[in-house]
């Protein structure tokens, strides 16, 4: 089989940016956010689908949720037992991204 250098080079970005989405998702899942969060239930915490809605068109929002993601953010008792919000220090900046990226397109 005969593969071009454009259809390899497309295979290497699909690779890639399939590989930032996976480590997004294990990030998720190894810090229990379904604990709170799910795609369109609301839990203890906001659906993601409603954050979508709520945060739709507001270019603002993606840096603003990566910082709140990194340094936490104050619950006030609104979950029963943290009152931080879940903190991801040391997760990479492009994988923060590509969290707030998920919760933003949830349907
Ligand atoms: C202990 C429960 C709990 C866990 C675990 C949790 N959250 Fe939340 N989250 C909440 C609550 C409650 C709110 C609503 C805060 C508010 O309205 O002040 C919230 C809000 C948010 C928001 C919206 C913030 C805003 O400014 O509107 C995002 C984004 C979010 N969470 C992402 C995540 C991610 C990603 C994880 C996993 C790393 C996670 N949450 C884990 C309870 C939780």
């Amino acid at each position: 089989m005969k593969v071009s250098i454009a259809t390899l080079a497309a295979l290497t970005a699909l690779a890639y940016s399939g590989l930032a989405l996976a480590g997004a998702e294990d990030i998720i899942e190894k810090e229990k956010c379904h604990k709170c969060h799910t795609a369109t239930t609301t839990k203890k915490g906001p659906s993601w689908a409603s954050l979508a809605e709520k945060y739709k068109g507001k270019a603002d929002m993606p840096p603003k949720l990566i910082q709140m993601l990194k340094t936490g953010v104050p619950l006030s008792g609104k979950t029963g037992e943290d009152d931080q919000h879940k903190k991801l220090a040391g997760v990479s900046d492009a994988d923060l991204k590509a969290i707030v990226d998920i919760v933003l397109s949830s349907k």
